[in-house]
């Protein structure tokens, strides 16, 4: 299970949830309607979807982001549940997930647990990180191991980027009718001359918990001269985001 610290989380990254504030719109959620968030973080997004008048259950697989969402929005609901080993009868109107499934690697069963949570005619709106997501901070993490003599354990890669075929299958596979799916390169500002060394810090800190923390300054330092010709950009630090987004429909 990997530790995600809540706080450093709202402070510096709140970008994920504001990007998701479109996907939201997509959602179109409505008065009366019972929402599933897959992935909810600190709760944010489900908020916003319940300023609709929906009620909206977020779940989340690390306790840390359930609590602080909880603490933000006590009238919500919100429990700590794996989006790979969730079960609920079918009883939502819609599911929504924002920058969550690529931290799951069973993708194929999250999308059946969601489909299996849906009610008949329920809508399954996504947003994930897509095949070439990261691929230069993937890349730079990779070469400044190799050139620092740290341990760069392949079995610790946290996400899956799937490309926009195979994740159609695994929605056509659940039982799902496909109503759009889109592969897109996002590139992502990452606030701040601290952007890139917080987003490491943050991120990459499931592959790199063996490091003292001299060492991982070393690899933050060299990440950020690797990348820099190519992601400062005039206002400053810009990720190379790639996303999926769908809405498959429950028939
Ligand atoms: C993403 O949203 O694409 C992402 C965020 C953190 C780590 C890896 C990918």
């Amino acid at each position: 299970m990997m530790n995600w610290n809540a706080e450093l989380y709202d402070k510096k990254h709140k970008f994920v949830s504001n990007f998701g504030e479109d996907l939201v719109s997509l959602l179109h959620p409505q008065r009366g309607e019972h929402i599933l968030d897959v992935g909810c973080g600190t709760g944010d997004l489900a908020y916003e979807i319940s300023k609709s008048g929906a009620t909206v259950t977020g779940i989340d697989a690390a306790q840390s982001m359930i609590e602080a969402a909880q603490e933000k929005y006590p009238h919500m609901h919100f429990s700590v549940q794996d989006g790979e080993s969730f079960s609920f009868e079918p009883q939502f109107h819609a599911v929504f997930s924002n920058a969550a499934i690529h931290w799951m690697k069973n993708q194929q069963k999250v999308v059946q647990n969601c489909f299996d949570a849906l009610l008949p005619t329920g809508r399954f709106v996504a947003e994930l990180g897509g095949a070439n997501n990261i691929q230069s901070i993937v890349e730079a993490m990779k070469t400044t191991s190799d050139r620092l003599s740290i341990l760069y354990d392949e079995t610790l890669f946290p996400w899956v980027f799937p490309t926009k075929d195979e994740m159609s299958k695994h929605l056509e596979n659940a039982g799902f009718t496909m109503i759009t799916i889109k592969h897109y390169e996002r590139p992502t500002p990452l606030v701040g001359e601290e952007g890139l060394r917080n987003w490491l810090e943050m991120f990459s800190n499931h592959m790199f918990n063996h490091l003292t923390n001299d060492e991982k300054e070393a690899l933050y330092s060299e990440c950020e001269r690797i990348l820099r010709p190519q992601l400062y950009k005039e206002n400053g630090w810009v990720a190379d985001y790639w996303r999926i987004r769908f809405i498959a429909q429950k028939p």
